[in-house]
């Protein structure tokens, strides 16, 4: 493992880290879901999610991952060699890039949207053209496929050359600037008239809104913008010197993560508000608000487009740390080159990305399958990114509490010699709390 790079420092970690966490998860994901999930009862529960599951489970594969200094399959074989544990870590991997294959095709959405607002597409127009230019953009198969085929192309390039070094000065950049341009679109949006209606969707709960589907969403995105349950933070536990506090890193992830995340609604909710428009539209939401803002702030086409390059270099790392699970794989596990593990995991992404990509009206089986009633991209979304990634942070939960044992995992955790003040209550959340909440709500789900 001495060829395994490390991070340079304890900022730059946190950075990288929060920059696999931070994406559309926050801006595209986390909008809509609130929007068609009644708002703040969404937030609520969203948050509640993240404390109570996010950090242990975080915790849990950091710790594992540095541990074992493996990747995402490697590190359950390296603590029970010889059984079926590893097995874990092949759903994590499968997870990853059925992930991928999706996400780079909202990522993709990102790019043609910077394209259509620097070419002046949104100036003028209202709020009925601009979801006709959405509708009609997801309509077209040849762009779709062809903004998927880029972004997946760039995301292999930079993968297959290795990566972590120039991620992390890449996060050190972009980060900040993503977060400046957040908090200028939420002024605006705060002032606009009619904000207040938003505000209040977005701030206060409206408990008779409760069904078993808010709880499964928040919880399933919890852990996906959180970027767990698919090996990810263990990978990157890996890259980490035993110096770093786990606890720390993690509260700080957590905490830029959701921060993003809530400054997106604050955007998002009073400008559909003042517009009239529904919050549950579905993946759409996003590219159905933001170019109506843009068309009405002054400079607003530059603005847009700069907004949209951050959200598709936001998007970048994601999917740059997404290929990165699988392709650590092969190469540890496997002895694959890293070009030919980029290459080969990219193409698989590409694959299962076209039915994606053509479910927004260009095919009409992939956009209303006949026994789901959704479009595919939806389905893959709630399986991969619910359900999958739910399943995954509950075995891992399991695997660290059963077979590694809590006290190894303290000893890691703790590992700088700092203690761990909290020792108690993460074993009594990753022991009872993180296992019983995430089956009840799986459960519920399919009853
Ligand atoms: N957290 C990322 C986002 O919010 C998406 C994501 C989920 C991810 N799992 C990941 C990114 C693993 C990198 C690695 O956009």
């Amino acid at each position: 493992m001495a060829s395994r790079g490390k991070w340079s420092s304890h900022v730059g970690f946190i950075l990288a880290a929060a920059g696999s966490a931070v994406g559309l998860g926050n801006i595209w994901r986390f909008p809509y879901l609130a929007g068609k999930n009644g708002g703040a009862l969404f937030v609520l529960i969203y948050i509640a999610c993240v404390i109570v599951l996010g950090l242990p489970v975080m915790l849990a594969e950091l710790s594992l991952g540095r541990a074992t200094g493996k990747n995402a399959v490697g590190a359950f074989r390296a603590i029970r060699p010889g059984t079926k544990w590893h097995w874990i870590g092949y759903l994590n991997v499968v997870t990853a890039v059925m992930v991928l294959s999706f996400y780079s095709v909202i990522a993709g959405w990102t790019l043609g949207y910077f394209v259509k607002t620097l070419g002046g597409t949104f100036k003028s127009t209202g709020k009925d053209d601009v979801v006709a230019v959405f509708s009609r953009f997801i309509a077209s198969p040849g762009l779709q496929l062809l903004l998927l085929a880029i972004f997946i192309f760039l995301t292999v390039s930079i993968v297959s050359k290795g990566v972590s070094a120039g991620l992390e000065k890449f996060s050190k950049v972009m980060m900040p600037a993503l977060f400046a341009i957040l908090i200028l679109l939420m002024v605006y949006s705060l002032t606009l008239p009619g904000a207040e209606r938003g505000l209040a969707f977005y701030l206060k709960p409206d408990f008779s809104e409760i069904n078993g589907r808010v709880f499964l969403e928040a919880m399933g995105q919890a852990f996906f913008s959180l970027s767990l349950g698919m090996g990810a933070m263990l990978t990157y536990g890996s890259y980490l010197s035993k110096k770093e506090k786990l606890v720390a890193s993690a509260a700080w992830v957590a905490v830029i993560d959701t921060s993003v995340a809530l400054l997106a609604g604050f955007i998002i909710f009073p400008a559909l508000f003042s517009q009239n428009m529904a919050p549950d539209q579905g993946p759409g939401l996003v590219f159905a608000i933001l170019p109506v803002i843009f068309g009405k702030i002054p400079g607003g086409t530059l603005f847009g487009a700069f907004f949209f390059v951050m959200l598709a270099l936001a998007a970048l790392t994601s999917t740059i740390s997404l290929l990165e699970i699988p392709v650590s794989f092969l190469i540890d596990e496997k002895k694959l080159t890293r070009r030919r593990a980029a290459w080969l995991m990219g193409g698989a992404a590409l694959l299962f990305g076209i039915p994606s990509s053509l479910s927004g009206g260009s095919v009409k089986f992939f956009s209303r399958l006949p026994a789901f009633h959704i479009d595919f991209l939806s389905l893959w979304d709630k399986v991969w990114g619910n359900i999958s990634v739910s399943v995954g942070s509950l075995l891992i939960a399991l695997f660290v509490v059963h077979v590694w044992k809590t006290d190894k995992a303290l000893a890691e955790i703790s590992a700088e010699g700092a203690g761990f003040r909290l020792a108690r209550i993460w074993i009594l959340a990753i022991k009872y709390v993180c296992p019983l909440l995430i089956l009840v709500v799986l459960v519920s789900q399919f009853i």
